[in-house]
């Protein structure tokens, strides 16, 4: 009886139960963007309904944990970016295992960074900021959200790369550190395209590079760092979800099947396309597709955050 139960319930998943994407950062930010208009296309691939809730703090890693502890049963899901990967360096007591503690859905997208700064820094690009930023040290902090953060991974290796020390702002997520870099309470800031898209629009800040190999089609104005010189610096952004561990295979094989449906989906495709955002491939966007990346971007990460000597706590 409790096999033909469990096989009922997952035969009509999610029925008109809403399913719960926890995001780990504030709302209004690049991650809560890519996860509405996920939500948005899961919802409609399970023909049910997907609400976006923000758990954000401490980098991503109180949303991380909330999911672990919350019911196995298909509801509760976890969108996370490349913060689930730097977190075991950074963190000496995480508290929790990325690789064993989750089941895997897939991968989302890969989202594009940019150096920004407020309209009112003088230097006009990368050549004129580099001597602005080391004859100016002590004026120019730099915004993060948060240790493990995409902003203040791209942050380490800028600074790691130009050998400078700023002062960091850590914020609850790039959408708030926006608003103060707009205002001028801080000057510079690594952000992605999914959120800085209006503020490139109308000039509302200065972009100084963007942290891809090839100019972002969506923003081919602006030149990468690496042409202007910061050879090689690239972060790409890659945003996977995640459900608790124990989650049944019939929820686990559906919800699958409905990631891969909903990053193929053409108005989600169309608009991560105008936010300069790369869609994963279909292997990349499979349970072990995010699982094998996962793997690859610790092991990539981690010695390259503990020879910064860089840690949360
Ligand atoms: C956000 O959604 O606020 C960002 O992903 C934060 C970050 O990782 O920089």
């Amino acid at each position: 009886l409790g096999v033909s139960i469990s096989a009922a319930k997952a035969a009509d998943f999610p029925g008109d139960r809403p399913i719960t994407l926890v995001v780990p950062f504030s709302a209004g930010g690049p991650t809560d963007k890519v996860a509405r208009e996920l939500a948005l296309a899961m919802g409609k691939q399970l023909k049910g309904q997907v609400i976006v809730d923000n758990s954000p703090g401490a980098g991503g890693t109180i949303a991380a944990k909330r999911v672990i502890n919350s019911k196995n049963d298909g509801y509760t899901l976890l969108i996370h970016h490349i913060g689930m990967s730097t977190a075991p360096a950074l963190y000496k007591n995480l508290g929790f295992d990325p690789m064993n503690d989750y089941e895997y859905v897939g991968q989302v997208a890969d989202v594009p960074m940019i150096l920004v700064g407020n309209k009112d820094l003088p230097p006009k690009n990368y050549q004129e900021l580099l001597p602005y930023m080391k004859a100016n040290v002590s004026k120019i902090a730099y915004a993060n959200a948060g240790v493990g953060s995409a902003s203040h991974l791209c942050g380490l290796l800028f600074m790691s790369r130009i050998q400078l020390d700023l002062t960091t702002v850590p914020y609850k997520g790039t959408a708030p550190a926006l608003t103060d870099l707009i205002g001028g309470q801080v000057q510079l800031m690594c952000d992605q395209t999914t959120n800085l898209s209006g503020q490139l629009a109308t000039n509302a800040v200065k972009s100084y590079g963007s942290t891809t190999m090839q100019r972002i089609k969506a923003f081919d104005k602006i030149p990468t760092l690496n042409e202007q010189g910061l050879k090689n610096f690239e972060v790409k952004v890659w945003h996977g979800v995640y459900a608790p561990k124990g989650t049944p295979k019939a929820e686990m094989d559906k919800l699958a099947k409905a990631l891969q449906g909903a990053i193929q989906d053409p108005l989600y495709k169309q608009h991560m396309a105008e936010l300069g955002v790369e869609i994963p491939s279909q292997a990349n966007a499979s349970p072990e597709g995010l699982k094998k990346h996962l793997k690859a971007q610790i092991d990539l990460w981690t010695p390259i955050i503990k020879s910064a000597g860089i840690y949360a706590d």
